[in-house]
């Protein structure tokens, strides 16, 4: 265990498994399609990216986001900074949006909401956790990892402070890690 980890809330063996059926199920999902276009945002969902789409039987594209919110007010409004936006055009492509977790869904909402008025001919969520708890808007999750409680957790692709992304498992920090 990571010597400034509390717990560990999903091992690794656990997570390659479950994205590997995540992989099965999408391959599936997609095989009468012309391939999937796969699009990760920026950085927290690179990890879960790389090894989701190497389970995937179907064509795949990948192309990524980059978004920020406005600061504390954006966890209200909802508004978020575009810092990177898609090379691909989208219009008539089979999107599938990946994304490390889904916490208030404020993020997912506007991109889900901005990606739609571009004309894909359909558009799909995977997030590898999501903290149901914490939802603050509706937004629809097609296929999801693992469902966690209202805890801050860090690895497989998720921060604290930009550490912890490269770690093999998922846990929650000790509390000193915090304070210091
Ligand atoms: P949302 O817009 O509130 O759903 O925020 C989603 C984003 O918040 C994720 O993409 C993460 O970057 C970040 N986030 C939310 N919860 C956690 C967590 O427990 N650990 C690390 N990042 C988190």
């Amino acid at each position: 265990m990571h010597p400034e980890a509390k717990k560990i809330l999903v091992r690794e063996e656990d997570i390659n498994s479950r994205v590997k059926e995540l992989g099965d199920l999408i391959s599936r999902d997609y095989r009468d399609t012309d391939g999937l276009l796969v699009v990760g945002i920026l950085k927290g969902a690179v990890i879960f990216m790389a090894d989701l789409v190497r389970q995937l039987t179907i064509p795949v594209k990948l192309d990524f986001m980059a978004v920020s919110s406005y600061g504390k007010a954006s966890e209200s409004s909802g508004v978020v900074r575009i810092l990177k936006d898609l090379e691909h055009n989208i219009q008539g492509k089979h999107l599938l949006i990946v994304e490390d977790i889904v916490d208030t869904g404020l993020t997912l909402k506007y991109l889900k909401e901005n990606l739609e008025t571009r004309g894909p001919a359909s558009l799909k969520i995977c997030t590898l956790l999501d903290k149901p708890a914490r939802r603050k808007v509706n937004v629809e999750v097609n296929y999801n990892g693992f469902i966690i409680g209202d805890e801050f957790v860090v690895g497989y692709g998720l921060d604290y402070n930009e550490r912890y992304r490269n770690e093999k498992s998922i846990f929650i920090l000790k509390p000193e890690v915090y304070a210091s």
